[in-house]
């Protein structure tokens, strides 16, 4: 079994952030999405990893590197643009062989990890009859599907009667079920012959799930499994804020940076080395990065502080801070996404107005 983790995407949805970084290395609890979808298939005893890389390559190698610190090898193949997911299975040919392989989007997190959907993949190949009652042959390829409020954003998977998947179509507007197909998919060498014969849709992409409608229309078995906990798609601020929430709430307390007397830091907080908490009170779950700097200040829960930070008589909650960014005097901030060497500081004489300087496709809600 091998790995196939698409990172080419350019991220238009959490701009201005992906003006400067890939949407995959935006970070969750302090740590790069990319890097979850990573240790997940080391988990899942996937050594063999390959990722899809788009115009922000230089920078996710950067921050990946080989692999050896997850465990696995990483190879990069380049995407020349982003042409769709079944495009990305028709350039990782050789790397793949004919080998099994499960894709993962990597701007996607999930709450379970990938070990037991390979299990059972592995299973279903062997023994198909046997686990799920049927005799349609061997497994070519499993998904993961999602109740969702709006299947119309997503691939939608249509159920017969007998169980099975019958069709699958990429956001449609009549949605058959509201049963979205989440970015894990498993597939054997069969893949490469749907990705060959499919055409374009209408948004210029080749869609990984038209390559599948054509495996179940070919007679090929498409199992599917129900997702267990919970799923997100990074790719957009408040999803984003969300996902930050559901890892903190997993995080264990560890006080490593400095804290002074008259600071309080209750409850499962991260405060990492270098990292100082002075005159403050931080009441998690809250991470706070390397040599970041806390002063006077209220850091409430589900916020992520990147390093080298300073936050100084301030609020803040349910946020997320990326790294050397300054946030001084400014009252209350909540629900926000701030990205890499920010600044928002009070102006002395409120009296001439706000001054700012907000990058292409910044979002301030003013109170
Ligand atoms: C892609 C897939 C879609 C899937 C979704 C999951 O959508 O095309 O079928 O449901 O990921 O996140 P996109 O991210 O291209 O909108």
């Amino acid at each position: 079994m091998k790995g196939l983790i698409l990172s080419g995407g350019a991220g238009t949805r959490l701009r201005p952030l992906t003006h400067t970084r890939a949407k995959q290395l935006v970070p969750i609890a302090n740590k790069p999405v990319l890097f979850y979808g990573i240790e997940d298939m080391a988990a899942a005893g996937i050594t063999e990893v390959a990722i899809v890389v788009g115009d922000t390559a230089g920078e996710i190698q950067e921050a990946v590197g080989d692999g050896a610190r997850f465990g696995v090898q990483i190879t990069y193949i380049h995407q020349e643009a982003p042409l769709g997911l079944a495009h990305c299975v028709l350039i990782a040919r050789d790397f793949l062989g004919d080998d099994c392989f499960v894709m993962y989007l990597g701007d996607n997190m999930l709450e379970q990890g990938l070990a037991e959907f390979v299990e059972r993949f592995e299973a279903r190949r062997q023994r198909p009859s046997l686990l799920d009652g049927s005799d349609a042959g061997p497994c070519r390829a499993q998904i993961l599907l999602a109740p969702v409020e709006n299947p119309s954003s997503f691939g939608v998977a249509e159920i017969g009667p007998d169980g099975r998947v019958v069709n699958l179509v990429e956001k449609p507007a009549q949605p058959p079920s509201n049963l979205a197909l989440v970015g894990v998919y498993l597939f054997d060498s069969v893949i490469h012959d749907a990705v060959r014969a499919i055409e374009p849709s209408d948004r210029g992409e080749l869609e990984i799930t038209d390559a599948l409608a054509w495996l179940i229309h070919g007679g090929h078995h498409v199992s599917h499994q129900l997702l267990d906990g919970w799923w997100i798609d990074t790719g957009k601020k408040d999803p984003l804020l969300e996902c930050n929430r559901l890892v903190l709430d997993t995080i264990v307390r560890r006080v490593d940076g400095g804290v002074d007397g008259a600071s309080k830091v209750e409850g499962r907080v991260v405060v990492s080395p270098g990292a100082k908490i002075v005159n403050s009170t931080v009441r998690g779950p809250v991470v706070i990065g390397e040599d970041t700097r806390i002063e006077n200040a209220f850091i409430g829960p589900y916020t992520s502080i990147g390093k080298g930070c300073a936050i100084t008589d301030a609020e803040l909650d349910h946020s997320v801070v990326l790294d050397h960014s300054r946030i001084d005097g400014v009252g209350r901030i909540t629900d926000s996404l701030v990205g890499q060497q920010v600044q928002v500081s009070r102006s002395p004489d409120l009296r001439r107005g706000l001054r700012l300087m907000l990058g292409d496709h910044s979002h301030l809600e003013l109170g």
